[in-house]
């Protein structure tokens, strides 16, 4: 008989990542949840049990394209219903071959993704095309560690008197840990500090080739990071290969991953080296650490080398970076020969689409907007791809017509529809709030099929300014699922101009419609995307693939809340 391939279980648990303890969603018990391995090719059945009381679930698989199955997606509003308490929803998808690398599964279901988090390895079938060799793997998931629950935190981002930010996080984590203090005096009744818990620590042997997959599932945080006394090169980037390009440190943002070469040492002159993790982009810095340690039996606390503050700093983790290193030190003309830029559409066949991005303050509180449209009043409360499977609904048919008239966005919809074949070029346009005067850097994460990343830069876009950019990956972009749209040159949080067209930054994202469905597009920052920062895009609406029918009538079954933002 046929079995899930995966059997994945969301439930409530308190966690004691740092040693405080803290309520929350998690899968299979642990956070991050289980590792999932998949290869090229295949075919897949992961079933997931909704454990919760009283919360709906989703699973979404970041940066997988669902592009024969975009009904299981895992996007409440979007893709489907979520799943009720006490449901169950059978995710099944086909890989494509030629889509391998570092990936990850997140609920996508209000914060429940800061701690119902997984990390994902496509395996490639045939290995030719890798441009390093190596021995052994090491999967690496940073996250953010918030104390506050994610009712407290959703409670003050949807306050409509009183905004509640849910500020930096109290603690960066390496595979669920980090070497924390705990506050007794903020204990719920009930509730005891943890014990044991210290960086994660990784044994490695010496003259070892070790690839290391690094996963940013940050809530909020952009991560700067590097080990001291090892060099790493960068091959992989967000499932695409690059040509090896040595670093000292990384940057990410939330959302993206990274494949890095690390040549341990051959005689190491001790036991334990540190990584050191920085936010970066934001007013005020938290520190994060892990440890690698070549022999454990030489050391007496199991996770530490050093007291909290005293770590050291390895080089390259500079204090301040004026500009984040992503394209003009490293990725930028780096590719590899297999995965050729295959779209060099002429200027005439592009569809240009603006995307402001901008925080609004409404009659609600804080917003964020896209295109002036506060998208999480906008979008459906039935799934807008249930509309369109289930015959009995009233289906809103994008209309191309108007929404071309209307940049791109159809009113009667709610989307930016587009049909198959179509190039499109999305710009994210990043805007300083017009009361505010904010600006601050948003990983942008597609659903569905990747884009090419075109360049970025500082200002407004114009195409002369993506030629002119620096950062213009001009006849080699790659392809990814996530980058990063910053507020401007240098490293800056709050700007002193209140103006409309004031400091902001660009990012350039051309994609070629082929995938039908309906994808998201947000900032990967939870309390970002939870006030609005997403935007809904309807591929193809004519040419939706057939759900199988074993599958639609659970599909089509509504059984929870559908608002990804209402717990019941
Ligand atoms: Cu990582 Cu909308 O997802
Ligand atoms: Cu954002």
């Amino acid at each position: 008989a046929w079995q899930p391939d995966y059997i994945l279980r969301v439930s409530e648990t308190t966690l004691y990542s740092d040693c405080q303890p803290r309520q929350s969603v998690v899968i299979n018990g642990t956070s991050p949840g289980p590792l999932l391995t998949f290869q090229e090719g295949q075919h897949y059945w992961v079933r997931v049990y909704n454990d919760l009381p009283d919360q709906n679930t989703t699973v979404h698989f970041h940066g997988f394209s669902q592009y024969a199955s975009p009904f299981n997606d895992g996007t409440p509003q979007a893709s489907g219903w979520p799943i009720p308490p006490g449901d169950f929803y059978d995710y099944e998808f086909q890989l494509e071959y030629g889509f391998y690398g570092t990936y990850w599964y997140h609920s996508h279901v209000q914060n429940q993704v800061g701690t119902a988090q997984g990390p994902v390895i496509v395996e490639q079938v045939n290995k030719t095309d890798c441009p390093v060799e190596y021995d052994e793997e090491i999967v690496m998931m940073i996250s953010d560690y918030y104390h506050a629950t994610d009712d407290v935190i959703i409670a003050g981002l949807l306050n409509t008197t009183v905004f509640g930010w849910l500020g930096e996080p109290q603690s960066l984590l390496v595979n669920g840990n980090a070497q924390g203090v705990c506050n007794a005096s903020v204990l719920l009744p009930g509730q005891t500090c943890g014990t044991g818990c210290g960086n994660n620590k990784q044994l490695v042997k010496p003259s070892t080739r070790y690839r290391v997959r690094i996963i940013s599932s940050t809530s909020l945080s952009y991560v700067g990071l590097a080990l001291e006394g090892h060099n790493m090169t960068v091959f992989e980037v967000d499932g695409t290969y690059v040509e090896p390009l040595p670093v000292t440190s990384l940057e990410m943002g939330v959302g993206q991953r990274y494949s890095v070469l690390i040549e341990t040492m051959d005689n190491p002159t001790q036991s334990d080296w540190y990584w050191r993790l920085r936010t970066m982009w934001r007013p005020t810095r938290v520190n994060g650490s892990a440890l690698w340690s070549y022999d454990p039996s030489t050391s007496s606390d199991p996770f530490t080398r050093s007291s909290i503050g005293q770590e050291p700093t390895p080089v390259g983790l500079n204090e301040t970076v004026p500009l984040p290193d992503e394209v003009f030190g490293w990725v930028s003309g780096s590719n590899p020969n297999h995965c050729m830029f295959l779209l060099q559409p002429t200027k005439p066949q592009l569809t240009l689409w603006i995307l402001n991005a901008q925080q609004m303050v409404d009659m609600q509180g804080f917003r964020w907007s896209i295109n002036g449209q506060l998208n999480n009043s906008t979008l459906p409360n039935v799934p807008y791809l249930i509309q369109l499977y289930n015959e009995t609904e009233d289906k809103r048919m994008p209309n191309y017509t108007t929404a071309l008239q209307n940049g791109g966005y159809d009113i009667g919809s709610n989307t930016y529809p587009a049909k198959l074949g179509e190039v499109l070029d999305i710009v994210i346009q990043n805007r300083a709030g017009p009361t505010s005067g904010m600006v601050e850097a948003h990983p942008f994460h597609t659903h569905g099929a990747k884009y090419w990343d075109m360049g970025y830069g500082p200002g407004n876009f114009s195409y002369t300014a993506l030629n002119t950019s620096r950062a213009s990956m001009k006849g080699s972009p790659y392809l990814r699922d996530t980058s990063v749209v910053y507020s401007g040159p240098g490293e800056s949080y709050n700007s002193s101009v209140i103006d409309d067209d004031g400091p902001g930054g660009w990012r350039l994202f051309r994609i070629k419609v082929s995938d039908p469905g309906a994808w998201l597009i947000h900032c990967h920052i939870t309390a970002h995307q939870i006030m609005g920062m997403q935007a809904l895009f309807m591929y193809g609406a004519e040419d939706l693939p057939a759900i199988p029918d074993s599958l639609l009538a659970e599909y089509l079954t509504y059984g929870g809340g559908s608002d990804s933002f209402d717990s019941h």
